[in-house]
């Protein structure tokens, strides 16, 4: 299992490590991260390790794919995440992000989520990609809609009774 790595201009992307606990408790304890995601219940290194284990056994072995942890160039510093996911309930694979409040309006998530649109597209040869988000989460689907990807209907989580917004491309 070759762990995958993409580049842009300001921006390195990587394969979650086990010394990413510190920055994964920092932001997945964003407020900006609970209130449009969720809260992960990841409060000490301990919970971090098991976070990114999780990554490693369903996503990486399982399929070969998964979560970015996107990187600044200059500084050389974790940032944000792009994830992909495979959810149980869902047929098509999903792309999400999240960055650190310090690092909101400067492009960053626009600029790694379409280094991984053109990864899914050009190597994992995926011929659909999903984006759920929020009906609120404006910033979000401005993000969704710069990679290409339109709004296509309303969809409910299983396990809540809200409809959020399903954002789709077709390769
Ligand atoms: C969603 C998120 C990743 C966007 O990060 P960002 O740094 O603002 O992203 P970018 O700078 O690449 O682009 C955001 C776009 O939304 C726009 N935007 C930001 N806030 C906005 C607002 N309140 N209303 C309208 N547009 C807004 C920006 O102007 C920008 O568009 P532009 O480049 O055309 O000007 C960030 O807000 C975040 O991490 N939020 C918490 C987690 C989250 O919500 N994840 C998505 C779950 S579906």
């Amino acid at each position: 299992m070759e762990p995958k790595k993409l580049e842009t201009k300001r921006l390195l992307l990587r394969w979650y490590e086990f010394t990413d606990t510190d920055f994964v408790i920092k932001l997945l304890n964003e407020s900006s991260f609970i209130k449009n995601i969720g809260d992960r219940g990841i409060r000490n290194a301990e919970d971090a390790k098991k976070h990114i284990q999780k990554i490693y056994d369903e996503q990486y072995r399982r399929l070969g794919f998964g979560s970015f942890i996107v990187e600044t160039k200059e500084p050389r510093q974790p940032i944000g995440i792009c994830s992909l996911l495979k959810r149980d309930w869902l047929g098509d694979v999903d792309i999400g992000f999240a960055y650190l409040e310090s690092q909101f309006g400067k492009g960053y998530a626009t600029e790694a989520a379409k280094a991984v649109v053109e990864y899914v597209r050009t190597e994992l040869k995926i011929t659909r990609l999903v984006g759920i988000t929020l009906v609120e989460n404006i910033p979000s689907q401005r993000v969704l809609e710069k990679l290409g990807m339109k709004f296509e209907k309303m969809i409910k989580f299983p396990e809540f009774d809200k409809e959020d917004n399903l954002y789709s491309i077709n390769f």
